[in-house]
């Protein structure tokens, strides 16, 4: 299974292993991952899931899509970057193995 690294804004690690499939946000939860709240249960609609995809995964990862739900919530969320994306809306499969994601300092 994939490993998913979630790095809190004090650099503390957590490793998930992450079945193919599994949603960021869903790992994250199931694992409880502190800082991921994922409030609405992973439809989109909170943006307490947000994270910084680490710059060596951005391009793999991709961006929210312009004009997109999830980019309309990025925009609202504290702290949020050109790597923001909502954890509930990346989807891990075997090619996102290692992804690094970094959790803000704060989710409201
Ligand atoms: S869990 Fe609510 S937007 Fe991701």
């Amino acid at each position: 299974m994939p490993d998913v690294v979630f790095v809190e804004a004090d650099g503390n690690e957590f490793r998930v292993e992450v079945a193919s499939g599994t949603t960021a946000r869903d790992a994250a939860v199931n694992s409880s991952v502190p800082g991921i709240d994922g409030d609405c249960g992973g439809v989109c609609a909170c943006a307490t899931c947000h994270v910084h995809v680490d710059p060596k995964w951005i391009d793999i990862v991709g961006t929210a899509a312009p004009g997109s739900v999830e980019a309309g919530l990025i925009q609202f969320a504290e702290g949020n970057t050109d790597a923001s994306r909502l954890a509930c809306q990346v989807t891990i499969t075997p090619e996102l193995n290692g992804l690094v994601l970094h959790i803000p300092k704060g989710q409201h």
